[in-house]
């Protein structure tokens, strides 16, 4: 349904990484499409798959009121012919509280807006009971597409690159593009992980994922023993950043020309420099998966009036 030919490897040369003799690669996920860019089709792809072949009307998915996932979801079911419905966390929005939402419906995604409380049983099986008798027959796709088949989707990602490179860095958020590549992650790579929210015990959480998702646990140890978290990029935790971090985004769009968001990949990016530079990394073939977030970067770019993407 979507090109994943469009997401290319392209070479990177930051200046300061110069004299560290690294060749850095990105994988260009953000090209895949606007609205379905990055991992959200990775994550969407075999639910979409999954829908049709249980014959559903439609995927039935959760979501606050910015949220990519969202859109992602409206536009790709509308693509694929079926229907989609979005639970926002928010009872005091509306489809015009502001362009995600916007573009959820004008994609013909059908929005239920929730209290927080409501909301905050989203991954109960009670409620999943109460969706499924209000709504029959949607496959319903926990927040963030984080599922069996989100994970699968992700893992397809390395299967498009090389196996040769030292190390991966990845955004972290719900951790399914992360568990994603772990289990495809070559023999030869560790995988550095980046979560952009505070507090966030990143293993503890990718440990759950593959239990949620049916990994036996010897297995999930082996898989993440080639894991590495880097926890003090957050910025403060999901959604901040600060002048340092719109600084470094400005000046390497500049040098690369490459589109990044504060939120996720700018996190990333500035992460991976640093890293590299501080513990004096040299001659190593280094991936930055580019997981797309570039539409939330253009919003905070006109607030910030600032230009990195
Ligand atoms: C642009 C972008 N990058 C990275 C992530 C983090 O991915 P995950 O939630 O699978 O950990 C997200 C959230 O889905 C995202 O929107």
């Amino acid at each position: 349904m979507f090109d994943v030919s469009k997401s290319i490897l392209q070479k990177l040369e930051l200046n300061a990484l110069n004299t560290q003799s690294i060749e850095l690669f990105v994988k260009r996920d953000d090209l895949i499409d606007e609205h379905v860019s990055g991992n959200k089709w990775r994550k969407l792809k075999y639910n979409i798959e999954q829908a049709k072949t249980l014959k559903k009307n439609g995927i039935l998915t959760f979501g606050g009121a910015f949220s990519n996932h969202l859109v992602a979801t409206a536009a790709a079911c509308q693509k694929a012919g079926l229907k989609a419905i979005g639970i926002v966390r928010g009872d005091e929005l509306n489809k015009d509280s502001n362009d995600t939402l916007r573009h959820c419906a004008d994609f013909g995604m059908e929005l239920h807006f929730v209290s927080r409380l409501d909301y905050a049983a989203r991954n109960e099986k009670s409620y999943h009971e109460e969706l499924n008798f209000e709504f029959p027959n949607y496959l319903i796709v926990p927040e963030g597409g984080a599922n069996y088949y989100g994970m699968i989707g992700c893992q397809e990602m390395l299967k498009e690159t090389p196996n040769d490179f030292d190390y991966i860095f990845v955004a972290q958020g719900t951790t399914t593009t992360s568990c994603g590549l772990a289990l495809a992650l070559p023999e030869q790579s560790t995988l550095m992980v980046v979560p952009v929210l505070k507090g966030f015990d990143s293993l503890a959480e990718m440990k759950l994922l593959f239990a949620y998702t049916g990994f036996e646990s010897s297995m999930i140890q082996e898989v993440l023993d080639k894991v590495e978290i880097l926890g003090e990029y957050h910025f403060g935790g999901y959604g901040k950043y600060d002048e340092a971090l719109l600084d470094f985004l400005e000046h390497q769009f500049q040098e690369t020309n490459l589109p990044l968001d504060p939120i996720y990949t700018g996190k990333v990016l500035y992460a991976l420099q640093d890293w590299v530079v501080k513990n004096k990394i040299q001659k190593k073939r280094i991936l930055f998966v580019h997981t797309g977030g570039v539409q939330g970067g253009k919003m905070i770019e006109k607030k910030e009036g600032r230009h990195f993407c």
